[in-house]
């Protein structure tokens, strides 16, 4: 019983870790701006992009293509403009954070 606990917390963990890259928490960011309209992104992202498939982790595509995929999908989501423009935003931040955190990581390496 014990055992089964223990799989049940661990399995519970890692699916949480899992999801945190697919669409990472706010204060995860370390924006300061803004923070109610990515709030709100990442509300839509997670539960408004996910009823026809699962929520796609945000990094698996760049900047560029994205710019290309959303406006399909905020008219298939049938999303308002300050629902667009805050999905987009929330894209937009983890995209950047996700860029910012590779400079630093190679500026770091360097000597
Ligand atoms: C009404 C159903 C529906 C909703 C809601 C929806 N999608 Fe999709 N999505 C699809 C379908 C169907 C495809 C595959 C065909 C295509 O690419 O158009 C897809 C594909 C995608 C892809 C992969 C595209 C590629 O080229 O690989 C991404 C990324 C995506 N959706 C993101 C989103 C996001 C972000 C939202 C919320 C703003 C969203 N989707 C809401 C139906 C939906």
């Amino acid at each position: 019983m014990r055992l089964l606990f223990i799989l049940f917390v661990a399995f519970c963990t890692v699916s949480c870790m899992d999801f945190a890259k697919v669409a990472p928490p706010i204060h995860d960011l370390g924006v300061v701006q803004n923070v109610e309209m990515l709030e709100l992104g990442r509300d839509l992202y997670v539960h408004g992009c996910s009823k026809c498939h699962n929520a796609l982790r945000i990094t698996r595509y760049s900047k560029k293509k994205w710019s290309r995929i959303l406006p399909s999908m905020v008219k298939e989501s049938a999303f308002n403009a300050v629902e667009s423009e805050a999905v987009a935003a929330y894209i937009n931040a983890v995209l950047h954070f996700e860029e910012s955190t590779i400079t630093s990581a190679v500026v770091a390496e360097s000597p």
